[in-house]
C-alpha cells in the first residue's frame, strides 16, 4: 500500500485554513493509504520558543489531528521527539547534503534574514525534514507550496545516498492535496488566513462558537459593486467566500457563484455550512482535550508503531554508510 508521511509544526490552536487546506485531506487519506502523521516538535526548536509553551502547543496540535478526524487505529499519529531515530538519521543526512544546497533554501533565507542570531538548527532543518520522510519509506508527502523546495532536497539527497552507498531509501514525491482550499483572511483577503493574523476577526478558529463563526462571516470584507462573481484579483473578499462555500459543501465554485445574486444570503448560508462542518470537529476537540491521559496513551502507541519502522530504516542506513555494527 502507498505510504504517506506528513509533519506539522507544533503551532498550537488551529484555524479553518489548517483544517480545509491540510488536516481534512489528511484525515481522508487515512482510508486509502498507510499514513504516518507527526507533530514535528524538534523542528519547533529551530526558532525562539518557551519550553512550557512548546509542550502545550505540541499536545494541542496532536489534538487538532484527532479533532479533524484522524483515527489512531487507522494510521500512525506520533510526536517526532518520541522516536529518537529522527535526530539520529538527520545527522547521516547532514553528512550527505552539502552546505551549498542547504544555503539555497529560500525558507532559511526568509527566516534568517535580518536576524542577529540564527540557530544552526534552522540551517540544517531541511536535513531533519528529509530524515522524517526517509525513515518511513514514504511514497507520497502531502505538503503546501512553501515546502516543495525542501521536498526536492529530500529527493536529491535520497538519490545521492542510494547512489553512493547502495539502495537504501525510497525516493518520495510531493503530493498536492486534492481539493485543498487556500483560505484567505476574512478581513484582509490579500493574505492567507493564519494564527498570526493581526485581526482575530479575520481568522476562524476551529474552537470558535457558532455565534463567533456567524459574526466573523457576516463581517467579512467584500466590495461595493454588489455582483456575485468569482474574480480573486478584483474581488478577493467575495471570491474567498465563494471558495470557502465550495470547499465546505463539496460543490464547484461556479455552482456556488451561480446560486447567489446577493452577498447577504451567501454569507448566511456560508455561516450555516461552516457551523455544521466545524461542529463535530469542535466536539472531538473537547472530548479529547478533557482526557489528557487518553491522548498520552494514543501518542505512545503511535510512537511505538513509528519506531518499529524507523529503527529498521536507520539500521539499514548506518550499515550502508559503513558504521560498525554493535556486536
Ligand atoms: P502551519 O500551521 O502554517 O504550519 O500550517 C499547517 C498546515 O495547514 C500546512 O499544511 C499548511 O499548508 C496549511 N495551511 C495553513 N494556513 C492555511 C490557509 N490559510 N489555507 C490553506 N491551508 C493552510
Ligand atoms: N517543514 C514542514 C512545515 O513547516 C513541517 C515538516 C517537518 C514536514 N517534517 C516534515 C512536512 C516532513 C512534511 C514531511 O510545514
Amino acid at each position: 500500500m502507498t505510504r504517506v508521511f506528513s509533519g506539522v509544526q507544533p503551532s498550537g490552536a488551529l484555524h479553518l485554513g489548517n483544517y480545509l487546506g491540510a488536516f481534512r485531506q489528511w484525515a481522508a487519506d487515512q482510508w486509502e493509504f498507510d499514513c504516518f502523521y507527526c507533530v514535528v516538535d524538534l523542528h519547533g526548536l529551530t526558532v525562539e520558543f518557551d519550553p512550557a509553551d512548546l509542550r502545550r502547543r505540541t499536545l494541542e496540535t496532536a489534538v487538532g489531528f484527532l479533532a479533524a478526524g484522524v483515527e489512531p487505529e487507522q494510521c500512525t499519529l506520533f510526536v517526532q521527539s518520541h522516536v529518537h531515530e529522527h535526530a539520529e538519521l538527520a545527522w547521516l543526512i547532514e553528512c550527505t547534503a552539502s552546505f551549498g544546497e542547504l544555503s539555497r533554501m529560500t525558507q532559511f533565507k526568509e527566516k534568517s534574514h535580518g536576524r542577529e542570531s540564527v540557530k544552526a538548527g534552522l540551517f540544517t532543518y531541511p536535513a531533519l525534514m528529509a530524515a522524517d520522510i526517509l525513515l518511513y519509506d514514504a511514497d507520497r508527502v502531502p505538503v503546501g507550496d512553501d515546502q516543495r523546495q525542501h521536498l526536492e532536497l529530500t529527493r536529491d539527497v535520497a538519490l545521492r545516498f542510494n547512489h553512493r552507498y547502495g539502495e537504501t531509501f525510497v525516493v518520495p514525491e510531493a503530493a498536492v492535496p486534492r481539493q485543498a482550499a487556500r483560505v484567505m483572511d476574512l478581513q484582509h483577503p490579500g493574505s492567507k488566513m493564519s494564527k498570526s493574523a493581526e485581526s482575530p476577526q479575520g481568522t476562524i478558529d476551529l474552537l470558535d462558537t457558532p455565534e463567533q463563526i456567524a459574526q466573523k462571516v457576516r463581517r467579512a470584507v467584500t466590495d461595493t459593486d454588489g455582483e456575485v462573481r468569482y474574480d480573486p484579483e478584483h474581488k478577493p473578499g467575495l471570491s474567498n467566500l465563494l471558495e470557502l462555500m465550495a470547499a465546505v459543501t463539496g460543490r464547484s465554485i461556479d455552482d456556488v457563484a451561480a446560486a447567489y445574486d446577493r452577498y447577504g444570503p451567501l454569507k448566511a448560508d456560508l455561516a450555516e455550512a461552516l457551523v455544521e462542518a466545524l461542529g463535530p470537529v469542535r466536539e472531538r476537540y473537547e472530548t479529547y482535550s478533557s482526557d489528557p491521559a487518553e491522548i498520552t496513551a494514543l501518542l505512545d502507541q503511535g510512537a511505538e508503531k513509528a519506531a518499529g519502522v524507523a529503527s529498521k530504516t536507520l539500521a539499514r542506513a548506518k550499515d550502508a554508510m559503513g558504521l560498525l555494527p554493535r556486536g
